[in-house]
Formats: structure tokens, sequence, C-alpha cells
């Protein structure tokens, strides 16, 4: 169906949000990786309205400054000290153009799970039935704390009534106002002008501006929807928790029917804005955040958070931290891998248990396999960093790069003091403490050489079960006295004579 664009929508975000005990203002609170005013932006933007205005107030600075960074486009309106839902609507008309004619939408800053496709339903259903004003409604087992819709003896709908002013009558009325509206500019305008403030909270009611259409004869219409989470607001950090919850089932439940696998959706957190490619797995515990992308096919878990991270085709990521990293497709991380900023892992290439990387750029099948400090460091592709090996980046004053060239090998236990270039095609030695450059087919060996000293033990150690030991293997002529180790080896005579 396609609808005219409206002239505007208003987004209600002034209030104070007490129930939330925060010193974030209410609207800035985060569900699926987006703030709440955030949802109501993005909900509000499907519409492809001509004029976009949020209403603030309480936390002005705080609100107004983060609608400025994620939607510049929007219009900051200022609320006045006038209280209510009305004169917040007002203020936001006040602050659009004066010829602004056709469909305004009104919503509210904290209702995340509102979609774009209901407010494009809600117009076509408003412009389609010739009203003047239209109002989302539902109707609530408990309608406790809401505004009752008020409707005729032959069903149409003539105001809405706040609980604080209902009568007991009223208040039986299980039909609520979701707070969600589409309106006619210049009647909206018009009654708006008539609202007063002479009811139970002493506010200026926008419910009002229902009533006194009808009054004045304009049709006036509801919009009755039946998924309730799409007009429940978040008033405290229980509501927070229960909405976000709900938009992760919606948000996994999604994945899942675009060919994603989701072992334990319960577990698995997914962010409004992360993409995942088909036949990809995920596995419980995992969290998605940000702007993360998963490539087809690739498996992510268990016990992972990849935060604004791309995982290509068919890599596979267990148990491991990354923020603002890339992995190449086909490439393994973890178990227990951390990837921080800057970590661009090649296609094939590997990450693994207990490996810290930063700033790292790991060439094509380039493998840090084990128990690695990786920070500020390019890895040639096919290049090999052994066991241990920490990349020495910081004097104490300044960071410094290395290079490992291409189908390089470091050996294990090496520590490389930066700024050092080993070139392709190079060897580093075990055990090595690298200070300089090692050309393309030299071996650096950084460490000291292996001596043997006879008999120290029978020394230093007389009386001690080693000493015992020694002596029964020399008495014996052989090496290991125990039946296990006295079975012939190979390796041993010429161990350690590097
Ligand atoms: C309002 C409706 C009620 C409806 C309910 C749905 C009115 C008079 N009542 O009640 O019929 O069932 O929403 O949730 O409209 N706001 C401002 N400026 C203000 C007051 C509120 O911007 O001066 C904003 C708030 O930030 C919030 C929204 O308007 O986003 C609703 O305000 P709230 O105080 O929660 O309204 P309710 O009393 O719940
Ligand atoms: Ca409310």
């Amino acid at each position: 169906m396609t609808t005219a664009r409206p002239a505007a929508v208003i987004i209600l975000a002034a209030g104070e949000g007490t129930r939330m005990k925060s010193a974030t203002p209410k609207v800035l609170h985060r569900i699926g990786g987006r703030s709440l005013v955030g949802h109501a932006l993005a909900a509000a933007r499907a519409t492809n309205p001509q004029h976009l205005a949020v209403v603030v107030r309480h936390e002005r600075e705080l609100v107004a400054a983060h609608v400025a960074e994620i939607d510049p486009a929007a219009t900051i309106a200022d609320q006045d000290e006038v209280k209510g839902t009305g004169r917040a609507t007002e203020c936001a008309l006040d602050a659009l153009p004066t010829d602004l004619s056709g469909t305004v939408l009104v919503t509210y800053g904290d209702v995340p799970l509102l979609t774009g496709a209901t407010l494009v339903d809600l117009i076509a259903r408003h412009e389609g039935s010739g009203s003047a004003a239209t109002v989302i409604t539902a109707n609530l087992d408990n309608p406790q704390g809401y505004g009752r819709i008020i409707r005729d003896t032959d069903g149409a709908v003539a105001g809405i009534v706040e609980q604080k002013d209902a009568t007991e009558e009223q208040r039986a009325i299980t039909e609520i106002n979701s707070g969600i509206y589409a309106f006619d500019a210049a009647v909206l305008r018009e009654a708006l002008g008539r609202v007063g403030t002479d009811n139970a909270q002493g506010e200026k009611y926008l419910t009002d501006v229902l009533g006194i259409a009808r009054e004045a004869g304009r049709p006036v219409g509801a919009h009755l929807i039946d998924d309730l989470w799409q007009t429940e607001g978040v008033n405290d950090r229980v509501q927070l928790a229960t909405l976000g919850r709900e938009l992760n089932r919606r948000n996994t439940e999604r994945w899942m029917r675009e060919g994603v696998t989701i072992v334990d959706p319960a577990t698995t957190w997914i962010d409004v804005d992360v993409t995942i490619g088909r036949d990809a797995t995920i596995l419980p515990n995992t969290q998605l955040l940000g702007a993360t992308t998963i490539g087809a096919g690739a498996t992510i878990g268990p016990d992972t958070t990849l935060t604004d991270t791309e995982v290509g085709e068919r890599a596979e990521v267990k148990r491991t931290e990354a923020n603002l990293a890339e992995i190449g497709p086909e490439a393994s991380v973890g178990p227990f891998s951390y990837l921080r900023p800057g970590t661009v892992l090649g296609a094939k290439g590997k990450i693994g248990g207990f490996v810290e990387t930063k700033n790292a750029q790991i060439g094509d099948g380039a493998k840090v396999p084990h128990l690695t400090y990786a920070g500020d460091v390019t890895i040639g592709e096919g290049a090999n960093i052994g066991a241990g090996t920490i990349f020495a980046n910081y004097d104490g004053v300044a960071k410094h790069h290395t290079t490992v060239g291409k189908h390089s090998f470091v050996g294990s236990d090496t520590v490389i003091v930066a700024p050092v270039d080993i070139a392709d095609g190079a060897y580093v030695a075990a055990g090595s403490t690298l200070t300089g450059d090692v050309e393309p087919g030299q071996i650096a060996v950084a460490r000291g050489r292996q001596k043997n000293v006879d008999g120290w033990v029978a020394r230093a150690r007389a009386g001690t079960k080693t000493e015992a030991a020694a002596q029964a293997a020399t008495e014996a002529g052989t090496r290991h006295t125990d039946t296990a180790a006295t079975e012939p080896t190979t390796h041993g005579d010429e161990q350690g004579r590097a």
C-alpha cells in the first residue's frame, strides 16, 4: 500500500521519566542497541514525513544533542512551562512551518516497539476514512492508568477520558488510548487553541482534541491494533527490560525466518542494526551488537560478544570478545580470544586461544594460534606466530609498529621489541628477544646459548632425591631408569646444542 507523505511527525519526548530513577533521560536509555527516541525516530522516518519534530524539555541539552546526532534533519521543539501532551504538540507546531497542511502524526519517544509499518497503516486508515483525527487504540485486560476511548451508542469515537478524570463506569472501558494519532493539521492547530487545563492534572491534554473535533462536527476514528507491544511505553527499568527482551525476540525470529540458525534465541542478543547472512549459525550466549555483520555460513559462539565487527563467510568465531574488528572469510577465531579495534584477520587466517590483538593486520592464511599479544602489527600472508609471542609495542611513552613478512615464522616465547621489521621469508628462533630487523632468508637468534655444567647436582644438591635419581641413571648408563622412559627415543642427544 502506498500512502501520501505525512506533513509531519511529532515525537513527544519532553516528559521527566521520574520512575526510571536515572541520571540519563528516559528516552536515551537503550534497547536493541538503539535509544528509545532512536526507535521512535526510525518508525517516524519510515513514513517519509516532510517534517519531523521532537519535543524536548526535561534534560533538554542531552536529548537535543542525541537527536541532532542520530537524525540531524529533525527539528528540536522546546516545550515551555505549560504541562501536558497537548501543550507539547502545540510547541511542536510552533516550531514547524505555519502553512503545514495535511496529515500530522503524533507519537511518543518512549514507545520503542511501534513500527513504521503501523504508522503507515494509521495514515492509510486516517486518510482513507476522511477523518479529522484517528487514534491508535488497543483492548487491554488491565487498562489501568491509560486514557479510555469513549464511543457513541453507534460505536463512533466520541472522545478520550483520562484515568484520573474518568467515572467508575468509564474506568470499566478496556479500549485504551495508545497516545499515537493522525490528525488533520488545520483541525489539530485549531482544536489545540481551545484545549484548557481544567482537569485532574491541570495539564493541557492532547486527548481533548478528539472531543473538540467531534463536537465541531468533524469525523474522528480509531485504529484498533492487536499487537499490544507496539503501544507499550517504558516508564521504569522493569518495562525497559521487558520491552528489550520482546524486541530481541522479534529480531531473532526475523533472522531465523531469513535463514539463520539461532540455537537458543533466549540467550542470543542481536541489535537492530546487525545483519546476518544465510545459513549462519549463532550458538547460545552470543551478543551481536552495534553495526556487526555476519557473513553467510559463519558460525558464531557460544559465549561470544561482537561489537561493530565484520565476520566473513564461513568464518568460525568461538568464545570471543571483538570490537571494531574484521574477520575474513573462512577464518577461525577463539576460543578465548580478545580482538580490539583495528584487528583485520585475512581469509583463512587464525587467531587462537588467549590471544589479544589490537591494530593488527593479519594476512590471508596467517596464524596467531596461542597465547600472544599482537598490538600494532602487520603480519604477512601465511606467516606463523609461535605460542607466547609478545609484540612489545609500547616503550612507556609511544607505541611502535612491527611488521612480519609473508610466510615468515616467529618461534615460540619471543618478545619483539617494536619497531622491528621482519622481512618476507625469515625466521626468528624461539625464545628470542628481538630488537633489530631481520632480512629475507635469515634466521634471527637472540637468546643465551645453552650451557650444561657436569656434576652440578652432586655438588649443589647433595642428599636430595634429585641427586639419587642422577646417580641411579648414571650407574645404569642410561638417561632414565623407569621402563616407560627407557624406551628408545630419537630426540635427546642433540637437544639444546643450538
Ligand atoms: C497519555 C495519554 C493517555 C494515554 C497514554 C498512553 C494524555 C493526556 N494522556 O497519558 O490517554 O493512554 O498517554 O501512554 O495525552 N510528554 C511531553 N510533554 C508533557 C507531557 C508528556 O512531551 O508535558 C510526553 C512524555 O514524554 C511521553 C508522552 O508525552 O513520551 C506521554 O506522557 P505521559 O505523561 O506518559 O502520558 P500519560 O499520562 O501516560
Ligand atoms: Ca506514559
